[in-house]
């Protein structure tokens, strides 16, 4: 079960996440950053880091602090770490945009603010790291999806080291080891956060929610350690190795050329280990947040396909933001969104309905969402991502605007449903609220 124990602050890192993913589509619907301005320009830093920390690094933070505790059947090291860890992150994200915006001149001198920024959100990411990993450490040897979170906790380490070296960097206090880094290594950055804290973490849970929530048999073992291995080698090789090309100024060429090849054959890998687990459930009706995973794995596949085609034809550097944009959106924020979905309905349940079981009837977690409308905001979701991606590639900036006015009314619908569920406005009554239960709050759950 995902809720032995609520995670009190959960709702309110998804809250939260959510809230810095409907800022960040707005911005790209007037038309701030990318593609207006160039891809590394400080404004496209700004919508990159409120979607890449203030969305789905905290949205991934507030769900593994319900799961890992689950998936490893030990409590969270420290629950008291959790709130203080989403304070850090949001005053240290806040600094780092104001930093940013410091950086494109649209405000006025203050560059100290991205050390500032860059301490704050290491101290953040360390509670989260510490907290979780000593989580795992308590029940090891780690099993199955944990190895995964491990992995996408090493990741996210090697993400914050680097980015803290840049904000030291830019901010003139790097001295000239640094400023090699920062001259070259940015797609190592890139690499670590996208594809080992997120990616790695991701494809451990949903492994597992996959697993349960079509009630599938847990993928085996040996195959998934594979897929582990294959992605691991691809973040380490890009990581590393990038690092020891810089130092050598040899070019990043090779290095991320064979992480490339490390990355397709995981892809491929995660690719067979999510069909085994569509093939083997036993619930034959897909559920929605089941079936919209699987438009997140399909963005995920045109990403690789993607990749392929622009490397083949040397255009992969004059397209990286459409390649980012639809991994970020359509493989990343997809999945997210589509399992947040289900999350909510089930520990807003858990939370409501769990002391009453057995001695009330109650509702069904599936009678606390409508299915049917929300399904349409998932489908305009998807849809005005891939035309954000083809307009991307075909250099429409306006188009581009659009689709994401269309994004940005998306996630407002779907958010709409979240909070219904929260609000227990689909459930039926007489069942809604039986003697002696009480309705959850919408940020925090009673725990
Ligand atoms: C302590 C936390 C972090 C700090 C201080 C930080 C800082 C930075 C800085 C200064 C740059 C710009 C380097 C340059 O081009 O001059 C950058 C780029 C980038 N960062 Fe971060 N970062 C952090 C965390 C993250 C995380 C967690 C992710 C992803 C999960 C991420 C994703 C990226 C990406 C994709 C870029 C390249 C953006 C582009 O070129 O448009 N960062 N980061």
């Amino acid at each position: 079960m995902i809720g032995g124990t609520l995670s009190k602050w959960t709702m309110s890192y998804f809250a939260i996440a959510i809230t810095w993913l409907i800022a960040a589509e707005a911005l790209m619907a007037a038309g701030f950053g990318f593609p207006a301005a160039d891809v590394a320009a400080a404004d496209t830093l700004v919508i990159v880091h409120m979607v890449c920390i203030g969305w789905l690094s905290m949205a991934m933070c507030g769900a593994l602090f319900q799961f890992v505790p689950v998936l490893v059947g030990k409590p969270l090291f420290d629950e008291r770490w959790e709130l203080p860890a989403l304070v850090l992150l949001t005053a240290g994200l806040t600094a780092l945009l104001a930093g940013f915006l410091v950086l494109g001149g649209r405000l006025p001198a203050g560059l100290w603010l991205l050390p500032l920024a860059a301490t704050l959100l290491a101290a953040g990411f360390a509670l989260v790291v510490a907290d979780l990993g000593l989580t795992v450490w308590r029940a090891r040897p780690p099993v199955g999806p944990a190895h995964f979170v491990l992995a996408g906790l090493v990741s996210l380490c090697a993400t914050v080291a680097l980015g803290t070296g840049f904000a030291w960097s830019l901010s003139g206090h790097g001295g000239e080891e640094l400023g090699k880094v920062l001259a070259t290594g940015v797609p190592l950055h890139a690499i670590a956060g996208l594809g080992g804290w997120l990616t790695l973490t991701a494809m451990g849970v949903s492994y597992r929610l996959l697993s349960m929530f079509m009630l599938a048999p847990d993928v085996d073992g040996k195959k998934s350690r594979l897929t582990l291995a294959a992605g691991s080698a691809a973040i380490g090789v890009a990581v590393a190795g990038g690092l020891f090309a810089i130092e050598a100024e040899a070019g990043l060429g090779i290095v991320l050329a064979a992480a490339a090849a490390f990355g397709l054959a995981t892809f491929a890998l995660y690719g067979r280990d999510v069909a085994a687990l569509y093939r083997n459930r036993k619930r034959r009706q897909l559920e929605l947040n089941t079936k919209m995973a699987a438009y997140g794995f399909a963005s995920l596949a045109a990403a690789a396909l993607l990749g392929i085609a622009l490397v083949a034809t040397g255009s992969f550097a004059a397209h990286v933001g459409a390649f980012a944009f639809l991994v970020a959106f359509g493989w990343l924020s997809g999945l997210v969104l589509a399992k947040l979905y289900k999350i909510v309905a089930f520990l807003t349940w858990l939370e409501t309905y769990g002391p009453a079981m057995g001695r009330l009837p109650t509702p069904r977690v599936q009678d606390l969402v409508a299915e049917g409308r929300a399904s349409k905001w998932f489908a305009v979701y998807f849809v005005s991502v891939w035309g954000g991606t083809a307009s991307l590639l075909f250099g429409q900036a306006s188009v581009f605007r659009g689709a994401a006015a269309v994004m940005t009314l998306a996630t407002a619908g779907i958010v709409q449903e979240l909070i219904r569920t929260r609000r227990l406005a689909d459930v039926a009554e007489p069942l809604r609220l039986p003697n002696g239960t009480q309705p959850p709050c919408l940020l925090y759950s009673r725990t």
